[in-house]
């Protein structure tokens, strides 16, 4: 029962509640910290809330600014924050895929993502997801690459 929402003011709040657990804060910038960027970004960021029933359980961002000069930020997930409470259900990998299909309805074919290393870090939360590294580093980040089908 996962879907996605556009930030509007009606759920903004929301928005800017999910929190993540406190030893993943190194890993993600707070929700209120990427609406800015996505304000000042806003031709090409792609913010989505999403829902499980009435409850706002995870926040991603994408990019999709295909003349990007660097490659990693053409089609790529900027960010991804899903609730402390709620980790662990499937919905970091229900927000990935929705990006995955957005990027598709988009006519992309491959889409990106930075991760920092370390404990409690992402990765392997997205070679799960089938993301492969692609060899570079970009901003002391591992660039992982996932190609759709
Ligand atoms: C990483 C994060 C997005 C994962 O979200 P989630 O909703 O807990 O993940 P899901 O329940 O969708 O998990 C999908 C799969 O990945 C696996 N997985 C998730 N986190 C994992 C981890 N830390 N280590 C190993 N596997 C992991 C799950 O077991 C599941 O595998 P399955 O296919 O066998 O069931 C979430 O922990 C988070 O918000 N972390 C803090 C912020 C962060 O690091 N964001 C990414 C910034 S780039």
């Amino acid at each position: 029962m996962l879907r996605l929402e556009e930030i509007t003011p009606d759920n903004l709040s929301a928005a800017v509640n999910i929190k993540v657990r406190p030893e993943q804060e190194g890993f993600v910038a707070p929700v209120v910290a990427s609406l800015a960027e996505a304000y000042a970004s806003r031709l090409t960021a792609w913010p989505r809330l999403v829902y499980d029933h009435d409850r706002a359980v995870a926040f991603i961002m994408g990019n999709f600014h295909p003349d990007n000069e660097l490659e990693a930020f053409r089609c790529g997930i900027w960010r991804l924050n899903v609730a402390a409470e709620e980790q662990g259900k499937g919905d970091g990998r229900f927000a990935v895929m929705a990006f995955c299909e957005e990027a598709r309805r988009r006519g992309s074919r491959r889409v990106t993502v930075l991760w920092e290393q370390g404990e409690g870090g992402p990765e392997a939360f997205y070679l799960r997801l089938g993301f492969k590294p692609t060899g570079e580093m970009l901003f002391g980040e591992t660039v992982g690459e996932l190609l759709l089908g």
